[in-house]
């Protein structure tokens, strides 16, 4: 077995990944189709093409209003799933999808979970890939959007999801506005996460203290992207100390920032953070979980142990029970153990 391959197959976990970004360019020209929904172009090879990390929000807002009934939000979830396992062996996803995008469509809250958690089941039984559902916070929308976004998380319960984030451009809506919803959040038994420190922000719009801000304000236990925090060195050391996960992605919306982009996750590896090796929009950003790890291990020049240690250590940042990351390790060491046995001597 190859390198790449071996990469490929490692059993993995994500951990940041939009589901609104998951959208096979196929099933989104269907969807708009169907829901007449106007597309800026039906051609797929066009359509997740971008000027900037804007534009892409734009698109992957657009893309949201092109799900309407059960079976679209379904879908959608069921693909998302289906493709991380065959591309790169996901195990285990966290999922983040934002109520506040498919509300202009006249969706409700009840409807796109009731579908997004009937694909998630049949993508569990037709390809043993497990997940888990995080409603985010659009902080473009503020704090009041915020609060009622999260009421509306709290007013339906369901297992499958287990905690809230935050995205959207950062420089649009800082963090220290959520304090509320965030407490809203956790007083309910909510896990916490947020955007923090993009790379595509500069620092005054994403300073790292904004990061400081997550974890001591809205008690965010994990942070998603956090390049930006390279600026604090005594940030860096703290968060290395405590040992804070950070889903990076190795992929973004425009091929130009990609080497940014190594080059910031090379220095957080460096710096001893607590990395997990993550996704984000994958099919629009030309990536997929098995992908995400082949272009690491090759950027970063990663020894095979190094990735065996990012995914080990991504099923510690999950937000599963202790029985079920347990069960999680097993399965992960015992694949392991036949990859590498597979190995050229
Ligand atoms: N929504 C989808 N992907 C995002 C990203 N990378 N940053 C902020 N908001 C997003
Ligand atoms: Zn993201």
């Amino acid at each position: 077995m190859d390198h790449e391959t071996f990469f490929r197959r490692l059993p993995k976990v994500d951990l940041h990944c939009h589901l609104a970004g998951t959208i096979r360019p196929a099933t989104l020209i269907e969807l708009a189709h169907k829901n007449d929904v106007p597309l800026q172009t039906s051609d797929p090879d066009r359509l997740y093409v971008f000027d900037d990390f804007y534009d892409f929000l734009d698109v992957v807002r657009t893309a949201a209003r092109c799900l309407i009934d059960h079976d679209d939000f379904a879908r959608v979830a069921y693909e998302a799933l289906a493709d991380a396992a065959t591309a790169g062996n996901l195990k285990y996803a966290e999922l983040f999808f934002n109520p506040t995008d498919y509300y202009p469509s006249g969706v409700d809250y009840r409807t796109m979970l009731d579908g997004f958690i009937a694909g998630l089941r049949d993508a569990e039984s037709d390809h043993g890939v497990t997940a888990r559902l995080i409603p985010a916070i659009n902080r473009e929308l503020g704090p009041q959007t915020a609060r009622d976004t999260v009421a509306e998380v709290i007013a339906d319960r369901r297992d499958e999801v287990i905690g809230i984030g935050m995205d959207g451009a950062e420089r649009g809506g800082p963090p220290g506005l959520f304090g509320e919803a965030y407490r809203m959040a956790g007083k309910a038994g909510l896990y916490r996460t947020a955007h923090a420190c993009e790379d595509n922000q500069t620092l005054e719009e994403a300073p790292p203290s904004n990061i400081a801000t997550c974890l001591d304000d809205l008690g965010c236990d994990r942070i998603d992207h956090g390049y930006n925090i390279l600026g604090d060195p005594r940030l860096v050391q703290r968060c290395s100390d405590d040992g804070v996960p950070f889903t990076v992605c190795s992929h973004t919306c425009v091929p130009s920032r990609l080497t940014t982009r190594w080059r910031n996750v090379r220095r957080m590896l460096d710096a001893d953070l607590e990395l997990v090796v993550c996704t984000d929009d994958p099919p629009m950003y030309g990536t997929d979980i098995g992908t995400a790890y082949v272009t690491l291990s090759r950027e970063l020049e990663l020894p095979r142990a190094t990735a065996i240690d990012l995914a080990l250590s991504g099923i510690d940042a999950t937000w599963l029970d202790d029985d079920d990351k347990r069960r999680l390790r097993k399965e992960f060491t015992t694949e392991i153990a036949m990859l590498t046995a597979r190995l050229p001597a």
